[in-house]
């Protein structure tokens, strides 16, 4: 037996005890005639002592014991003289009387402490020795427990788990594919899945009523800290249902995850809001509700009085920060340079204070009148002591996206954006269509399988643009982390959408033929939804980046640096796969050169 016990669990009950542990070496302390060596496995650390009075020759081995040393002692579970309040294990220690190292390590190239001293590259390049550390550990710990509860939750609600194919054809949801050069098919290929969106609709075709899949999905998109090209889903599919038993279904398993998961007890039903009131009071479809200063329009007070930013604009809105009137002229600068960066895009920031005996100062005095600033206010509510950030813009749905970008940052900077405290939302009502001027043309909003909201059906064919989709988003704290819809599944319904979308039939028939003849053999009512199961969890251990809940994630670049993927193949290989690799000039690489 290599161990006893695991580095987690001795306390004072243990005490005379003798036990053997396996681990590594955390670090090692000389003090005078004794040493202390920290031995750490995946459940904690104990304090290992050697005495040089007792065993000279035992203690020598020990003082040479490197960092991250694999180490098996033999000893007997003492009550310490000085405690370690700090950790589980820190009222006992252990009097080695045997020691034996199972394996030497090299020096880490970062501490693998809480707080280690290396930088994300190298993490990354060492992925394996940055998942011994405590934090990364129990985010995958974490992570564990989330899919055994999803599991459990579902199973009890009759869902079946069923595995769907990894090697595919493409599913068009607005990412580009990840694809698979097919060796016994010389030019074609596979690509991955980007969701197994039509295999669950399949599935519902074939009667399992409750379907959902923990399942790796592919898109090839730019990276942000919220998206990386192979993340996790939890899918789910049902049978015979509406929107309405979607809903309700995941609002459990939501709750159920917070409670099973974080001790949350959440026994009000989540709020809803439109797409279009989220686009209107917070210019998000993903607003976070953790705090208010919902938008405030002001077209009709602000305009037209000489200001000539705002006599020219489309929309002028703004928010009002509670007791942030004493922002210096400093703070209020930087917010401006903050919502005139690139990313962001607005052309300036106007503001206005509630002095305590209620007149309002503003950063456009000279151009309105303290009647018309006294309307602005009454506009928000604001109550002396408040801060009024105001925006404009000649294109309304912009602006109103500048000005979400403002209002969160200005949460952040009040602190109204705790980690801690979980706000769930449901944004429903999206529109069926995305309007893109640039190709003018319609693109599913959600992905070509969702169904328009039966009263909106009439306007499919005289204004597709207002028709609203059976689609629905999941967000906590302003992180969408699940979306999905009521589907069509009758055929001659989508062969139009498929038709609005400018597939021509030959095109629809090449691409999703497979489902749409499916459907013509007794397709069930049917809906679903599915979740990011590496968003649930950052967002559960109140993480920046999904990256941090992943065990082997892909960096800002899409390459995994410490497998050094992707990577040049071999020209047998190539041969074998029928490819002739062509980089175009301007990437300044000959195949195999880098
Ligand atoms: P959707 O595209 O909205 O819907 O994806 C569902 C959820 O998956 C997560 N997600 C991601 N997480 C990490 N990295 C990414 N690149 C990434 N892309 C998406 C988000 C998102 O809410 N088939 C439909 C679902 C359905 O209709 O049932 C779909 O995939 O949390």
């Amino acid at each position: 037996m290599y161990r006893t016990i695991t580095c987690g669990e001795l306390r004072l009950a243990h005490v005379d005890q003798e036990v053997t542990l396996a681990g590594w070496v955390q670090k090692t302390r000389k003090m005078g005639g004794m040493t202390f060596v920290d031995i750490r496995d995946r459940y904690g650390i104990t304090q290992l002592a050697f005495n040089q009075e007792i065993n000279a020759e035992l203690c020598e081995q020990a003082n040479k014991l490197g960092r991250e040393y694999v180490i098996q002692v033999t000893g007997t579970v003492k009550e310490r003289s000085s405690k370690n309040a700090n950790i589980p294990t820190g009222e006992i220690e252990i009097i080695v009387s045997e020691l034996a190292v199972l394996n030497s390590a090299d020096t880490p190239p970062f501490t693998i402490e809480d707080d280690t001293d290396g930088g994300d590259d190298l993490r990354m390049k060492y992925r394996y020795l940055d998942l011994r550390r405590n934090p990364v550990r129990a985010n995958l710990e974490l992570r564990h427990k989330m899919t055994f509860e999803v599991r459990r939750y579902l199973d009890e609600q009759n869902f079946l788990e069923v595995e769907t194919p990894v090697l595919i054809k493409s599913t068009p949801e607005g990412a580009r594919d990840f694809v698979v050069p097919s060796r016994m098919n010389a030019g074609q290929f596979y690509a991955l899945p980007q969701s197994p969106q039509t295999f669950k609709q399949l599935l519902m075709v074939s009667g399992f009523d409750r379907y959902f899949q923990i399942v790796k999905c592919f898109r090839d998109e730019d990276l942000r800290a919220d998206r990386q090209p192979e993340f996790t889903q939890i899918d789910c599919e049902m049978s015979f249902v509406e929107q309405e038993d979607i809903l309700n279904t995941f609002e459990g398993m939501t709750k159920h995850l917070f409670k099973s998961l974080r001790g949350v007890e959440m026994n009000e039903p989540f709020q809803r809001i439109t797409w279009a009131d989220a686009m209107k009071l917070y210019g998000s479809d993903k607003p976070d509700l953790c705090f208010g200063m919902q938008f405030v329009e002001l077209m009709d007070i602000m305009k037209g009085h000489g200001f000539p930013v705002f006599n020219s604009a489309e929309y002028i809105g703004g928010i009002c920060a509670g007791g942030a009137a004493s922002y210096t002229r400093k703070q209020l600068d930087a917010l401006t340079e903050y919502v005139k960066r690139p990313q962001i895009g607005a052309k300036g920031m106007v503001y206005a204070r509630v002095e305590a005996d209620g007149t309002v100062k503003s950063s456009v005095d000279k151009f309105y009148s303290q009647e018309v600033l006294q309307q602005m206010k009454e506009a928000f509510g604001a109550k002396p002591g408040d801060l009024i950030l105001i925006l404009s813009g000649d294109d309304a749905m912009k602006t109103r996206k500048q000005l979400c970008e403002l209002r969160l940052e200005v949460g952040s900077q009040l602190g109204l954006r705790d980690k801690n405290k979980f706000v769930c939302l449901w944004v429903v009502d999206f529109p069926l269509f995305d309007w893109s001027e640039e190709d003018q043309r319609f693109y599913a909003m959600h992905h070509p399988f969702t169904s328009p909201k039966p009263e909106d059906m009439a306007l499919l064919d005289t204004d597709p643009k207002a028709v609203r989709a059976n689609a629905y988003d999941m967000v906590i704290n302003g992180v969408e982390v699940g979306g999905g819809s009521i589907r069509i599944y009758n055929s001659e319904l989508q062969d139009k959408m498929f038709q609005l979308l400018g597939f021509t039939p030959e095109k629809a028939q090449e691409q999703f033929g497979f489902l749409m003849n499916a459907f013509k053999y007794g397709a069930p009512p049917h809906g679903g939804i599915a979740y990011g199961l590496d968003r649930m969890v950052s967002l559960f251990a109140g993480l920046d980046s999904i990256r941090d809940c992943i065990a082997f994630p892909k960096n800002n670049s899409g390459r995994d640096v410490m497998i050094d993927a992707p990577s040049f193949i071999d020209q047998e290989q190539l041969d074998e796969l029928n490819l002739l690799v062509d980089i175009k000039e301007e990437n300044n690489i000959s195949y195999g050169k880098g």
